[in-house]
């Protein structure tokens, strides 16, 4: 069974008078462990596709599996319980809030949901990761690239099955983006999670198992 199944997904956004369908008849099949590239010009859909596999957007019509849940059906809470437990996030802008520390931001989506983190499995992600040393830090206090490193580990923390990263390298000079690519796609397979990200560059697409392209809101699927 495929970890995602979407049918004829179709996603509006907006009202009535100044609205459009973001997403147009989508039909999509994820495997679990893949590394799945979602690649299109700006304002293609990329960001809305990733919210609609995650729960974040509903949608207008169509079917969404998860592990074989049908997400469109669950209430509210059930779905921000999964996206909790079940997803890791890391955003092109970091996210990281400010006025907790390093590890207080790591081990935010645990405290959340009342898990216990495992001594070793955190030493570990720091490990690989390279931030061991920040932990005491602000995010004020590190550069670009270790905040996004920081944003992986936080991601992770959960043992998530699916990351999400919409355009994680977005905002982050080549030699950090590379670095920090790499290291995403380092935990997945390490971690055994599926990725699933948004980006720009084509050359990263081509390391994906998966490339989903999106153009205007229609998606067309290359298995690498
Ligand atoms: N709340 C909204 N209301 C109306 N249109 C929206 C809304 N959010 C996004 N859009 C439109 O949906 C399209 C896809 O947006 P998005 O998924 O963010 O694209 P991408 O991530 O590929 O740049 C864009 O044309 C955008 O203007
Ligand atoms: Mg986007």
């Amino acid at each position: 069974m495929a970890l995602f199944k979407l049918d004829d997904v179709c996603c509006f956004l907006g009202n009535r008078n100044n609205g459009k369908m973001v997403l147009k008849n989508v039909n999509l099949s994820i495997e679990d462990e893949a590394v799945v590239a979602v690649t299109g010009p700006s304002g293609a859909g990329k960001s809305t596709l990733l919210n609609v596999l995650c729960g974040l957007e509903k949608i207008q019509s169509g079917t969404i599996l998860f592990d074989g849940i049908d997400i469109g059906v669950l209430s509210e809470n059930k779905r921000a319980d999964l996206r909790l437990k079940q997803f890791g996030f890391v955003f092109q802008a970091f996210n990281l809030i400010p006025s907790l520390s390093v590890k207080d931001n790591i081990v935010l989506p645990a405290a959340m949901c009342r898990a216990k983190i495992e001594p070793e499995y955190y030493r570990s992600v720091l490990e690989m990761l390279g931030i061991s040393d920040l932990t005491g830090k602000l995010p004020s206090q590190i550069s670009g690239g270790e905040m996004q490193r920081v944003a992986i580990a936080r991601a992770i923390i959960n043992h998530p099955k699916v990351v999400f990263a919409d355009e994680p390298t977005g905002n982050l000079d080549s030699e950090n983006g590379t670095r920090v690519f790499e290291l995403l796609l380092r935990c997945a397979k390490e971690f055994k999670q599926t990725l699933i990200f948004a980006t720009h560059d084509i050359s990263k697409a081509q390391l994906a198992n998966v490339h989903v392209e999106v153009f205007d809101g229609v998606v067309k699927v290359d298995e690498n």
